[in-house]
């Protein structure tokens, strides 16, 4: 290794993107058998972020990246690799990210969609981090973000009053050891793929041919129980074990910012780790499950909350369809 190499990477910008139109409880109760009680009660969640007709993937990402170099105080020509995580792309050929690249004026990176579901955000930070640490990449932009109101089934309420658009992005520049992003972990378990998936729409049930349609597969399909219990374990473990392996203790940390799916989810990992309510953060109740925009949003909202300062010690974690799941502790 050599001595100027530098050895982790820190957030230096950030900035995030939700579409104007909100979608209330009460606008959903007109669409589908559902209350704005049951919604509430059951997930945390009042409204969620839609976007308009005209509205895809990539103007919500050219919103968010271009705030997030803006914050960094970077000129888009001194990003040289990013990465966007997304599981509802704009299209599958090219890379929602490639479509992004001239808009934000990204003449000098290379450019990749990552696809891991509500993970895919601190899947990509720790890809993005591992090119820093090795000298590869300097300045990297990250983003989350999620159309997930266009891969919804309207018909079917157990998912369509769960999901929200939206984009979070941020810088990662070289660190110090010590400083930035200190430790992360990934899992996957594919066993488990069928309890979150959209089944339709790729080469196994095409969208060339209308019986994929007629049986309704190209929308997202969750078994929402089973994924509760398995969610509330990965989340706790993986949390834990990132803790473990840095010497940290969770009492320790100034904020934990877990995936945005459910309050339930939220407060019985935040018992888990034995942290009091001030140490959780929780947005879900304005924006729904974002997915891979979920936990960049949230970071974005603590910072604008006063709850995520500079020098804080904060743990980010994040739960979803593959099964995934990863956690990334980091001094903000
Ligand atoms: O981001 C990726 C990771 N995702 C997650 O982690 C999500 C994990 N799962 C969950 O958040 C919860 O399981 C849900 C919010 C999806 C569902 O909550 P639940 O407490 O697990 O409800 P359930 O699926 O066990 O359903 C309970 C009842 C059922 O009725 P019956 O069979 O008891 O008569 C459902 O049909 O609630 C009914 N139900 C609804 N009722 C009103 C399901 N969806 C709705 C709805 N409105 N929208």
């Amino acid at each position: 290794m050599h001595d100027d190499m530098p050895r982790t990477a820190r957030i230096t910008g950030m900035g995030g993107a939700l579409p104007e139109r909100v979608l209330t409880n009460e606008d959903l109760e007109r669409i589908v058998d559902t209350s704005d009680e049951w919604i509430a009660t059951r997930t945390g969640i009042r409204q969620r972020h839609m976007v308009a007709d005209d509205e895809a993937l990539s103007d919500l990402v050219v919103r968010a990246g271009a705030a997030a170099l803006e914050d960094a105080g970077l000129e888009p020509g001194e990003i040289d690799l990013f990465i966007l995580a997304t599981a509802t792309p704009e299209q599958p050929i090219p890379a929602t990210s490639a479509i992004v690249q001239p808009r934000l004026g990204l003449v000098n990176a290379a450019c990749f969609d990552l696809s891991a579901a509500c993970s895919g955000f601190v899947y990509a930070v720790n890809v993005a981090r591992q090119f820093i640490t090795t000298g590869e990449a300097r300045r990297v932009l990250v983003v989350g973000a999620e159309c997930l109101t266009r891969y919804v089934d309207w018909t079917d309420r157990t998912t369509c009053v769960l999901f929200g658009d939206g984009a979070g992005a941020i810088v990662l520049e070289p660190a110090e050891p010590g400083d930035g992003i200190l430790r992360t972990a990934w899992r996957t378990d594919g066993r488990y793929a069928d309890l979150i998936q959209m089944p339709g729409g790729g080469c196994r049930f095409p969208p060339n041919r209308p019986e994929t349609l007629e049986a309704r597969l190209p929308f997202i399909k969750m078994r929402g129980n089973e994924t509760f219990k398995v969610a509330v374990r990965a989340l706790t473990e993986i949390s834990l074990g990132v803790l473990t392996e840095a010497g940290i203790e969770p009492g320790d940390l100034d904020l934990f910012i877990p995936h945005q799916a459910n309050i339930r989810i939220i407060q019985a990992v935040g018992n888990r780790l034995g942290l009091p309510a001030e140490k959780v953060y929780i947005n879900v109740d304005r924006v729904g499950n974002t997915s891979a925009a979920s936990i960049p949003l949230a970071m974005i909202d603590a910072v604008r909350d006063g709850r995520l300062k500079r020098g804080d010690l904060a743990l980010a974690t994040a739960f979803g369809g593959g099964l995934t799941w990863a956690s990334m502790l980091f001094r903000f």
